[in-house]
């Protein structure tokens, strides 16, 4: 690593593989300052030489006392740059500076009331008492010399500790989760007040930043991008296009699973708001055939995508010819492959080492595809959530009408066909989800919500229509709000809108006729239903 001069403030957030490592860097975001996550092993050395204004040590699911638990250069706390220690972080900062750190035998998870005892720059403003988030299973016992506690909660005498002399803060509980309401101000305190860093770091500066990084990363090689219509492939190839201009094409695959006219609506917008070059393929016959007679979610997934990974491959094989025939004799072929992946989707597909969430989901714009397909990745987003991926795109000039669609999966109406995907199940599914889009729409309530949406299931139900004793299909309404999707809870959307909903669809849609509304949260249950 080398030394440059910081053009802006900088914290460092030394990672020992938390899963709010992530939010740690976020909430920094928010607070319009840069930050940088480096891993456990960075040195003293290093650490110096990257300037930071401070140092947050993120939390981890070890404990200091297990073979091989992750451990921090204690070199440091010795560097007169502030340390902020979360949890594992502040385990870390006791067992290295002398304190006793104990298995506390009584892990303390959820939440706790903070007794503030003695006062700390890092609660400033904040009040005597706080609502506070704990998961963890050391304890410190007893503190370092020259350290002081701060605050306390019922299992904890030392849930907040200090040297102020030698600006080392640790924290037993997690500010930068939601649970701690006003955690952010306490990193407020820290970053703003005990580490004087600026708020000189913006939406535009992350996007100089990840067009420099593209730039260094491709070189003068040609990119192709999967662009599926939804925010995050937008907001990529325009991130990309401004980076590197006429080396990203977009590749745009109907397979035969999208919402009613997408393909056209794609094409439209893409076309009045990029100049992109783009390839449209019509692979649906493909993709239907491939998912004959299968009902298993994780196969219909499976299945999907590596129909995708084919298409994909062949479309590039024609991209490559075009360019030939049109005169690129020395093109050395596609070699990157840009993806709009995002953070919450890479926690909740892949196991990160140290972090103990399960793969729930094969989501099919992570893994497997760049293996297959010798391509290297570029994911300038991946470190970002939904909303930040947003700004980034109305800072990029794209129209509001693509920043601010609802999510929509890879897999398209595949997951939300429980059972077999058919030709006539599609279009069912289709009528129906037009009308919950076009009420939701106006009723104002579509850019309110997450993600609104009707889900075909394979249930028939007896009903009466006029004289006629009916024996139909159900739909069911998924309308939830979240702030990433990695958590959510149905919409209290109000009876009329529901009631207008039902009606039209079991009026308007031949072989429907009962609509459920689903008051399921995540957890337990999942946003998409397969
Ligand atoms: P779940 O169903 O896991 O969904 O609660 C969380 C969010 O992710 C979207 N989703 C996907 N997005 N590829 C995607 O790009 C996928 O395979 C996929 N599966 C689910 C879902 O719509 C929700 O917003």
């Amino acid at each position: 690593m080398k030394t440059v001069a910081p053009a802006h403030s900088k914290i460092l957030i030394v990672d020992f593989g938390s899963q709010y490592t992530q939010v740690i860097a976020r909430r920094i975001r928010e607070l319009q300052v840069y930050s940088e996550i480096v891993p456990f092993s960075i040195s003293a050395k290093e650490v110096v030489d990257l300037a930071p204004n401070g140092i947050i040590l993120s939390g981890g699911p070890a404990s200091v006392y297990d073979k091989g638990a992750p451990q921090i250069d204690p070199e440091i706390f010795s560097t007169g740059i502030p340390v902020l220690g979360i949890c594992y972080g502040l385990m870390q900062m006791a067992h290295h500076l002398g304190g006793k750190v104990v298995f506390s035998g009584r892990r303390e998870y959820g939440a706790g009331l903070l007794q503030i005892t003695n006062g700390s720059r890092l609660f400033d403003g904040l009040g005597p008492q706080l609502d506070v988030w704990n998961s963890h299973g050391d304890e410190v016992t007893a503190l370092p010399k020259g350290f002081r506690a701060a605050a306390r909660t019922e299992g904890c005498d030392f849930a907040a500790v200090e040297d102020r002399q030698r600006k080392l803060y640790g924290l037993q509980f997690h500010p930068e989760v939601a649970h701690t309401p006003r955690g952010k101000e306490i990193l407020q305190n820290f970053v703003y007040h005990i580490c004087h860093c600026a708020m000189d770091w913006t939406m535009g500066s992350f996007i100089e930043q990840a067009c420099e990084r593209i730039r260094r990363q491709v070189g003068d090689e040609k990119v192709v991008l999967g662009l599926s219509g939804g925010v995050d492939s937008s907001v990529t190839a325009a991130l990309l296009h401004k980076a590197i201009g006429d080396q990203i094409t977009c590749i745009f695959v109907n397979n035969g699973l999208l919402r009613s006219r997408e393909e056209e609506m794609v094409q439209r917008v893409f076309g009045e708001n990029f100049r992109v070059r783009l390839k449209y393929v019509d692979a649906s016959e493909r993709f239907l055939s491939a998912l004959k007679g299968v009902t298993d979610p994780e196969q219909k997934r499976k299945i999907i995508g590596n129909e995708f990974i084919g298409v994909f491959q062949h479309a590039t094989e024609e991209l490559l010819d075009e360019d030939r025939r049109n005169g690129a004799h020395r093109h050395g072929g596609y070699k990157f492959l840009a993806q709009g992946t995002l953070y919450p989707d890479v926690i909740e597909s892949v196991s990160i080492e140290g972090n103990p969430a399960q793969v729930i989901k094969s989501h099919h714009n992570v893994g497997g595809l760049p293996e297959k397909m010798h391509f290297q990745l570029v994911e300038p987003v991946r470190q970002l959530f939904k909303d930040e991926v947003r700004q980034v795109g109305l800072q990029l000039g794209l129209p509001r009408e693509i920043v601010y669609r609802q999510p929509f999966p890879g897999p398209g109406l595949a997951v939300r066909i429980l059972g077999e995907v058919t030709p006539e199940r599609l279009s069912i599914l289709r009528a129906a989800d037009t009308i919950v889009v076009s009420e939701m729409e106006s009723s104002d309530w579509y850019y309110r919500v997450w993600q609104s949406f009707a889900v075909l299931l394979p249930v028939r139900s007896v009903g009466v229509m006029g004289d006629q004793r009916t024996y139909e299909n159900t739909i069911v309404l998924r309308i939830v709000e979240s702030q990433d999707g990695m958590t959510a809870d149905w919409v209290r959307l109000p009876y009329e809108l529901l009631a207008r909903i039902s009606a039209r669809v079991s009026n308007e849609v031949r072989g429907v006729n009962r609509v459920c509304y689903d008051i399921s949260s995540k957890p337990p249950s999942t946003i998409e239903w397969e």
